[in-house]
């Protein structure tokens, strides 16, 4: 079988990582446009770039690639799914207008509403004036969360303590252009506090099959404070996600979601995540839907997925999920994400790592945004590694995946201390 991987981030390479250890899948020849010298490893880059959808298309006409694995959001919403189906290849994600549930929160929204699913109470603004006035009568209370409609890598939900910071928030987005055409519409939303969860399922159109559970950690620093960025590390399984919850999150969330999608034309097959929050009253609220594999989240659920992946992503193209079971190790994984100085507001790209670890069984060394300059690997943008490790316990995968962090040589280098640690309060090990 040969694959096509479309993407260059840590998600791809764990994905390209994953599929290199395939059997059952007899993956013979693995391509990755356009890769990075991490994933130049396991597979064949190609330079084409990943928002070049007709370029791709032709790539994998080509070579008669027999899957095109999509990562990366861009790519879905500008449509590359809709150009493979046209061209009769056999392609895993979403078509543009199933993506929409991730490309525009604002349509994201108004959806969940017309499907009676649980979500935040928001308001949509096209305007400052609108938003401003909206902010101003205060019925969405403080803090809340001003967020940009369209794709902005995670970095356009800011969350505003008081109101001067939510005006000035809406005003950087539809005045100040700071996410560009992405922020010319805007939602505001409350706030809700609790504990996140990532929800992943895989679905066929019909069908969803839930992965691995994952708790990411969005907020740059320690004790979640600072900026949301795309995830600065994740933890699976997640230990806040209850039996109890799962099942609601299934009936409530989930299986509506995939059927409202079918019923307004938008049939979805890919990865539906569901970025939610559970509050203190434990009922799970959408915070967000991603139309695709998260990042960390992919590279701890692929680390315990003990299934043939290739087999499995055959199976959700093809429309043929029915039967089919995932199996996952007992361990848990964790992510470390190791990012450039400046991030996510300012990354300074174009530094050295001096220093890598060695990767070892149940230990991966993920890169995220490198590139080789002769014998130096260089930095490429803002999540440049992202240390990935399974353990015997949560302890054991943390305290391996921090001696890995720990020997990484990046001048100005970013990353939390504290991956894992609500997790392993609730162990009673902190
Ligand atoms: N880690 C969050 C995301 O992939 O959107």
């Amino acid at each position: 079988m040969k694959i096509l991987v479309v993407g260059g981030g840590a998600r791809e390479h764990a994905i390209v990582a994953k599929l290199r250890e395939s059997t059952i899948g007899a993956v013979d020849d693995i391509y990755c446009a356009p890769g990075n010298a991490g994933i130049a490893k396991h597979a064949r880059l190609v330079p084409i770039a990943a928002s070049n959808t007709v370029e791709l298309a032709d790539f994998a006409q080509t070579i008669k690639a027999d899957l095109t694995i999509v990562g990366p959001e861009l790519p879905l919403m500008l449509g590359i799914v809709d150009e493979f189906k046209k061209r009769g290849l056999r392609i895993f994600g979403p078509t543009r207008s199933a993506a929409e549930i991730e490309g525009s929160k604002a349509f994201a929204r108004e959806f969940l509403t017309r499907h009676h699913v649980p979500s935040p109470r928001y308001a949509i603004c096209g305007s400052f004036d609108e938003a401003e006035r909206i902010l101003t009568e205060g019925e969405l209370g403080l803090p809340c969360v001003v967020k940009a409609d369209g794709l902005t890598a995670g970095k356009g939900a800011l969350i505003c303590e008081t109101l001067e910071e939510a005006v000035a928030a809406a005003a950087s987005l539809l005045q100040g252009k700071r996410f560009g055409k992405a922020g010319e519409r805007v939602v505001i939303e409350e706030f809700i506090p609790g504990e996140e969860v990532s929800f992943m399922v895989l679905c066929d159109g019909t069908r969803a099959i839930p992965l691995a559970s994952v708790q990411d950690h969005k907020r740059l620093k320690d004790g979640d404070k600072g900026p949301n960025t795309g995830g600065m590390g994740a933890v699976s399984p997640a230990l806040n996600l209850k039996l109890e919850i799962h099942k609601e999150i299934m009936s409530t969330i989930i299986i509506p979601t995939i059927a409202g999608l079918s019923k307004e034309g938008r049939p979805f097959s890919g990865v539906l995540y569901a970025g939610l929050m559970i509050g203190a009253d434990g009922k799970p609220k959408v915070l967000e839907f991603n139309a695709r594999f998260g990042d960390p989240e992919c590279q701890v659920i692929l680390a315990r997925l003990k299934s043939d992946l290739a087999s499995l992503l055959v199976a959700v193209a093809d429309g043929a999920l029915a039967d089919v079971k995932v199996e996952w190790a007992k361990e848990p994984a964790v992510c470390v994400v190791v990012a450039s100085e400046g991030y996510p507001e300012n990354t300074i790209k174009g530094r050295e790592i001096r220093r890598l670890p060695d990767a070892e069984e149940g230990l991966q060394i993920l890169h995220g945004a490198t590139t080789l300059d002769g014998q130096k690997l260089m930095t490429t943008g803002g999540r440049v590694l992202a240390v990935t490790a399974l353990g015997a316990s949560l302890p054991q995968a943390l305290n391996r995946a921090y001696a890995a962090v720990g020997q990484i040589e990046l001048e100005g280098s970013q990353y939390r201390r504290d991956i894992g640690a609500s997790a392993l309060r609730r162990l009673g090990v902190a």
